[in-house]
């Protein structure tokens, strides 16, 4: 086992709040004074194993690298990878470690990131492990709530859609019951509820109030921010169960008429029918923006893990 002090990003509490206080200021200064940035990363690598599908999350690394002046390498599926010839991820991380100066990673297992540090000599970066966590997506959520709303605190934060098989909405309640006066409203069909342990390890023991309801309509006045999500199709071990709760909400501008005049609607993206198409143009959808403030807070937790000053 290689010894190291190099911090990794496996879970969003690896930081603490003052560390994502100063990666959110990194990254304002980095949208502001994008040219004093655009060498620090200059001779260094970026290696994504990306051993599940990704758009967002794998090309915003790269480009997060790329526009630090760095450089990438990687695969973007497991059938590109040694994996299919039965090469385990120990062994592979191993070897990339000894070919770039820090990894983001990607799998479909939970707990894999956790694994693979044990083997490597760069930091590893956990870009989604199964169903689990995702913590640099609840980085891109907590920036862009920052800029929009000007605080992480005090909040009426609902998610909505599949909070059983969502990693991104585990690590964002996490993150956000670290924050003063948060309460959540937790809306998804029966089947598709947080997993008992969160509401017991995270909300309970942080004594932060939550309501739990199947009814989109029901709180939304009393939103600050609406975070919509995906039902996971990847994670259903029955096709049927899906197709029957995949359309269970679409927001629509009919509903939003009821929500806040500066509700933030953020989605981690991809959208399936979640959000209908006529919300895109509403003031409130910051979705699309969501996804581009991904890049530069990425950018800046890029050259804390690489200690570039
Ligand atoms: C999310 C993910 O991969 O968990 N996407 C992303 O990284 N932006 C959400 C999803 O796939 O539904």
């Amino acid at each position: 086992m290689v010894k190291r002090k190099t911090k990794n990003l496996i879970d969003i509490n690896d930081l603490s709040i003052k560390e994502i206080d100063d990666l959110i200021k990194v990254a304002n200064d980095i949208i502001t004074n994008k040219e004093k940035y655009s060498k620090k990363c200059d001779g260094k690598i970026l290696a994504t194993l990306f051993f599940e599908s990704s758009t967002r999350t794998r090309l915003s690394f790269e480009s997060a690298m790329l526009r630090l002046g760095g450089n990438v390498l990687g695969f973007s599926e497991a059938s590109s990878s040694s994996t299919t010839k039965g090469e385990s991820l120990a062994d592979t991380v191993t070897v990339v470690s000894g070919y770039s100066d820090i990894i983001a990673m990607r799998h479909p297992k939970e707990g894999a990131p956790v694994v693979a540090t044990r083997n490597c000599s760069v930091p590893i970066i956990n870009a989604g492990d199964g169903g689990h966590n995702h913590p640099t997506q609840t980085l891109t959520d907590l920036f862009t709530i920052s800029r929009e709303k000007g605080r992480l605190d005090n909040l009426t934060i609902g998610l909505c859609g599949d909070l059983k098989f969502g990693r991104t909405v585990h690590s964002l309640i996490t993150a956000m019951s670290r924050y003063k006066n948060i309460k959540f409203i937790l809306i998804s069909p029966n089947e598709l509820k947080l997993p008992e342990y969160i509401k017991k390890d995270v909300l309970d023991k942080n004594n932060i109030s939550y309501i739990e309801t199947n009814d989109i309509e029901e709180y939304l006045k009393d939103l600050d921010i609406l975070y919509m999500t995906r039902v996971q199709k990847e994670r259903f071990f029955n096709e049927a169960d899906y197709i029957r709760l995949k359309d269970y909400y679409i927001l629509n501008e009919e509903k939003l008429k009821k929500a806040k005049k500066d509700l933030c609607i953020l989605h981690p993206l991809p959208r399936v029918n979640e959000i209908a198409i006529e919300v895109d143009n509403d003031k409130r959808a910051c979705y699309f923006k969501q996804a581009r403030y991904g890049v530069y807070i990425r950018m800046a937790l890029i050259l804390k893990l690489l200690e570039v000053k």
